[in-house]
């Protein structure tokens, strides 16, 4: 492909296992046209930053504590994005609520991993292991994950891939979770990902059209 790389900038709050799966992809050389370069945490703690030390990623640290609005935060992830050059946006466990600055600069280019098929339970307060407790607790038979194009509206953009998995009778919001990640997560980021960065996604109203 003679188009220039992407850059990608990895949007983190924890543990970090999408990151890991994107990195993982990149080894193999399944991030066609992209590469990853930078991790940006809003959490100094997070586990994420060794995984980003581990592969020789740089990482920034962007916690909202150390602003004093939202809009102030997106305004720094903004400025530290532009100095990066980075094209693509991947939020991958990001935990943090940013602002429409984001979006203006990058649109439909910031995506997101949500481990639920959207449109169900998701919005506020559906993240992490909670968005596996509720899905429980509707009895579901089927979940699964959503890989999205992010806008203003909370996981409302237009959709690039979806897959489900079964829901056992025995699962707990933990084994969900981690069957989610694996058969789901770790498989639709990447390539979504890769979708990106060889220029295969049209955005047409709230679908998305991915190019052979
Ligand atoms: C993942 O399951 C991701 O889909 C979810 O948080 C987890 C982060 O794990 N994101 C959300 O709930 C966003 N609404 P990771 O740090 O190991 O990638």
């Amino acid at each position: 492909m003679s188009m220039e790389k992407r850059r990608i900038a990895v949007l983190v709050s924890g543990g970090g296992t999408n990151l890991q799966a994107l990195i993982d992809a990149q080894d193999r050389g399944e991030i066609v046209n992209g590469e990853i370069a930078a991790v940006i945490s809003s959490a100094p703690e997070a586990y994420a930053l060794e995984r980003a030390r581990q592969a020789s990623i740089p990482s920034y640290i962007l916690a909202r504590k150390d602003y004093p609005s939202s809009q102030a935060m997106t305004a720094a992830l903004v400025d530290k994005l532009e100095e990066l050059s980075i094209d693509l946006v991947v939020m991958a466990g990001f935990m943090t609520i940013v602002t429409r600055e984001l979006f203006d600069a990058y649109e439909n280019a910031v995506i997101n991993v949500h481990p639920a098929l959207i449109p169900s339970f998701c919005g506020k307060g559906a993240y992490g292991l909670h968005v596996h407790e509720q899905a429980l607790a509707y009895g579901v038979k089927v979940s699964g994950a959503t890989v999205h194009f992010v806008t203003e509206e909370c996981d409302s953009g237009p959709i690039i891939l979806q897959k489900a998995v079964d829901v056992l009778p025995e699962d707990s919001p933990e084994t969900l979770q981690r069957r989610i990640m694996e058969q789901c997560e770790w498989k639709l980021l990447p390539q979504a990902v890769s979708l990106f960065c060889q220029d295969r996604l049209r955005v047409e109203g709230r679908a998305v059209r991915i190019l052979d």
